[in-house]
């Protein structure tokens, strides 16, 4: 679905003129049946004459009955159709009695006449009365006197009926060109974003020069925040702002959706309907922002999928994607409050005070539509960083009951409509359903297939000193090869709260042929051998360990961490059952530059561990950089005598640890360092934009840096990236692995 036309003029004429006559066009095939398009205009004005007209009939059913009383009221049918046959052409009368019959079929069990069963003589029509609408509505009860014979409006009173049908359904197909223009725009963000990455595919390699403006777009668009420093870490612990690229597409996307609700309203004194243009005002509003709020849904869900297709192929991390779902269902949101207010202050103005609003809190499509929009207005509330970052898995639980609570309210809402809006419904389901499949497959997949077969078990390790759980599930993971950028979420089954799941790196590394045999060095035995030797052959000959390291935080991560810590040694270790799901992530191969500078925190080392090994088991000479902070200070030490043993000394890796806080205070004691460690020590926060520099002057031909660390890290690591950008040197990437989103 492309960005029609129609939508585009919609909005271009907004700012030139308002727009008077819009030419209603209804195109979407699979609507066509739910509401009259432009041929069925005369009959249904023909319709909206007679049904203001008291007849003398006992009515067949009762008051609710609405369809029945309607299509078995001979007298009110025959004057639609003799209107029909006075004032519209015969294919308009066709069309328009084949749009309506189907109203009387399903709801009142049989069809209307036809168009040539109901045609009467000239003669026979002529002897008709007419009547003005001064007439018509005055036989409503409980004064007017209902009439025995059919009539037939006058022309004024058919003309106004008509462009009332008109208005109120040119409305309609505006609001849906929009929904659909809405929809278009993501897609065409989506295909850019495709596009984009086949061409970098099939593109040249790094280091063979870029062009300038790509240059230019990259500084100034793609890699910055959108305002001075922050991107990663939340302002005023409320929201996190995205990055620039991303705040330009979700501004204009806001624009649109602000323009959007404007243009095409016609009001006009005489309408049918109703008769205050205020009234056809607060109607037509009620209606686009309906539109409006449901088109948003089937992105909210795109955007909120862990197994997404179009995540695959733009390559687009989760983090963009949930920025995304964020902004569009805050926009859906805010339509759906315009929309209950409209229909709010509709209600109050139609019948001038609360009695006909009382009475529609009776109506399920009322009550279910408030429900809807209050628990959408709850949850943007219970969304906003602080619950997310305070109580993760709780904001998670809520946010998924409430959700339910909301679909299935919103499916009520729009029941009124026969299945109309349900097209913007299905997708939800449909992405819903697909995901959590997937997401139990892939579970089943790596996680309980394994244990009918041998039964593995991941071993869980802590260490006082290095505050780092490690897992090795090398058992688990069929997969030999070395893939850096993925990540699973991890399941403990045996709690509780088994069903609670969180993202960690999956950390690949080479043992070297000769320590294979013990898995867990303990970092006392402080064999660390100092001298530089290149990739030797029994690296190439170790076989691939998986680990992930796991910093205990408050949940079920401190939950890990006091199982371990129950039993009262040092260093602790138990078998452990937990269920990965994944992986998730896109692989990331640098391998195309000639150097790559890895700047992490804490467990971010787990990123630099599989590059180092991958960039090392790849036929590349690529140099590896990494710049590490570190609060505790064995951690490095245990780091280098496990995960990084087979790789620290190769002259194409070098390591800077940066011992911080605790740590540095720690170590600043020379007794307490490592006699001959593999690797640099400074003490105190690293100067990433001088460490970036200084990497980038030696760098061969091109320069990668990964960022993993937290989102403050994240932050100045953007900047210096973005600040060196403009200088003199090698071309350079930024990759961002940070662990939050
Ligand atoms: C792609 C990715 C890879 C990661 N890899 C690692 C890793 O290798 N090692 C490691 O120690 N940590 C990693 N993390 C972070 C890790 O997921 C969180 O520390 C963990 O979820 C905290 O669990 P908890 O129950 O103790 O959380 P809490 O104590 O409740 O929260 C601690 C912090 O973690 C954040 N957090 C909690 N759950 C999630 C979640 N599902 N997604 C994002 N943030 C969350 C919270 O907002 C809070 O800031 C990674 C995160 C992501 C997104
Ligand atoms: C409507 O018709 C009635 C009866 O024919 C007539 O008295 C009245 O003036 C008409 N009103 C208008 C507004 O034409």
């Amino acid at each position: 679905m492309a960005l029609r036309l129609s939508s585009v003029l919609a909005l271009a004429s907004l700012f030139t003129s308002t727009i008077a006559d819009w030419e209603p066009i209804q195109e979407y095939n699979w609507y066509k049946d739910y509401y009259p398009s432009s041929e069925d205009y005369c009959f249904n004005g023909c319709y909206t004459t007679a049904d203001y007209v008291t007849f003398n009939v006992t009515p067949a059913g009762g008051a609710d009955d609405y369809y029945l009383n309607l299509c078995s009221n001979d007298l009110k049918i025959k004057s639609i159709f003799y209107c029909a046959q006075k004032y519209c052409t015969y294919e308009e009368a066709v069309a328009g009695r084949n749009q309506m019959s189907p109203s009387c079929e399903g709801n009142a069990g049989f069809p209307l006449p036809t168009v040539d069963s109901m045609r009467i003589s000239q003669e026979e029509l002529d002897q008709v009365p007419v009547i003005n609408s001064t007439t018509g509505l005055a036989t409503a009860p409980p004064e007017g006197v209902a009439i025995n014979t059919p009539i037939v409006p006058d022309q004024e009173w058919l003309d106004l009926s008509i462009r009332t049908v008109k208005e109120f359904y040119v409305n309609w197909d505006v609001s849906f060109d929009f929904a659909f223009a809405l929809i278009g725009f993501w897609g065409l963000v989506l295909l850019i974003g495709i596009v984009h990455r086949a061409t970098v595919f099939f593109g040249k390699a790094p280091g063979s020069g870029e062009a300038s403006w790509w240059l230019w777009t990259r500084k100034n668009l793609i890699l910055p925040a959108t305002f001075g420093k922050h991107q990663a870490e939340a302002v005023a612990w409320t929201y996190t702002v995205p990055p620039r690229l991303e705040s330009i597409i979700l501004f204009a996307y806001v624009i649109m959706n602000f323009v959007m609700c404007f243009p095409a309203y016609n009001l006009f004194v005489g309408n049918q309907y109703y008769a205050a243009n205020k009234l056809q005002l607060a109607r037509y509003i009620a209606d686009r922002t309906g539109f409006l709020s449901i088109a948003q849904l089937p992105m909210v869900w795109v955007f909120a999928a862990r197994n997404d297709p179009f995540m695959w192929l733009t390559g687009w991390s989760f983090a963009t994607y949930n920025r995304f779902h964020r902004w569009i269902a805050r926009i859906s949101v805010v339509h759906a409050v315009v929309h209950s207010i409209a229909y709010t202050v509709f209600e109050f103005i139609e019948y001038g005070d609360a009695s006909g609003y009382n009475l529609s809190w009776t109506a399920e499509y009322w009550y279910c539509g408030a429900i809807a929009t209050i628990i959408m207005s709850l949850m943007l509330v219970f969304s906003g960083y602080y619950f997310r970052e305070k109580f993760y898995d709780l904001f998670l639980i809520v946010h998924i009951g409430m959700s339910i609570i909301f679909f299935v309210t919103l499916w009520y809402h729009v029941k009124i409509f026969g299945g109309e809006f349900n097209y913007f419904l299905y997708p939800c389901i449909a992405i819903w359903s697909i995901d959590r499949l997937l997401r139990i497959g892939r579970t089943v997949f790596i996680s309980v297939m394994p244990r009918f077969t041998k039964g593995v078990k991941a071993t869980a390790t802590y260490h006082r000193t290095t505050e780092m759980v490690r897992l090795d599930i090398a058992d688990f993971m069929p997969e030999k090869k070395i893939v850096p950028g993925l990540y699973y979420y991890l399941y403990m089954p045996a709690g509780l709260r088994g069903y609670e799941s969180h993202p960690f790196t999956l950390c690949s590394w080479r043992r070297s042929g000769s320590n294979a045999a013990s898995p867990t060095h303990s970092i006392n035995d402080k064999e660390v051998e100092t001298s530089v030797r290149p990739v030797s052959s029994e690296y190439s000959s170790g076989e691939t360990a998986h680990t992930m390291l796991v910093r205990p935080y408050a949940g079920m991560t401190a939950r890990l961490q006091r199982k371990l810590l129950s039993t009262h040694t040092t260093v602790t270790s138990t078998q452990e059952t937990i269920f990965l799901e994944g992986p998730y992530g896109e692989p990331l191969d640098l391998s195309g530059y000639s150097d790559i500078l890895v700047i992490c925190g804490g467990s971010g080392i787990t990123a630099a561990i599989s590059h180092t090994h991958f960039l090392l088991s790849a036929n590349s000479t690529t140099k590896i950089h990494i710049a590490w902070a570190v609060p505790q200070r064995h951690l490095p030490d245990d780091i280098c005598a496990n995960e990084l043993a087979s790789a620290i000394h190769s002259e194409r890796v070098n390591m800077t640890v940066y011992l911080t806080s605790a740590a540095e205070e720690e170590a600043h004691d020379p007794a307490k360092l490592p006699a001959h460690p593999p690797y640099e020590i400074r003490f105190g926060r690293p100067d990433v934009e001088g460490v970036v520099r200084g990497c980038r002057a030696g760098a061969r031909g091109s320069l990668a840096v990964v960022t993993c660390g937290t989102p403050q890290m994240s932050d100045v690591c953007r900047r210096a990236v973005v600040k060196v950008l403009g200088e003199e040197g090698v071309e350079v990437g930024w990759f961002n692995e940070t662990m939050v989103w």
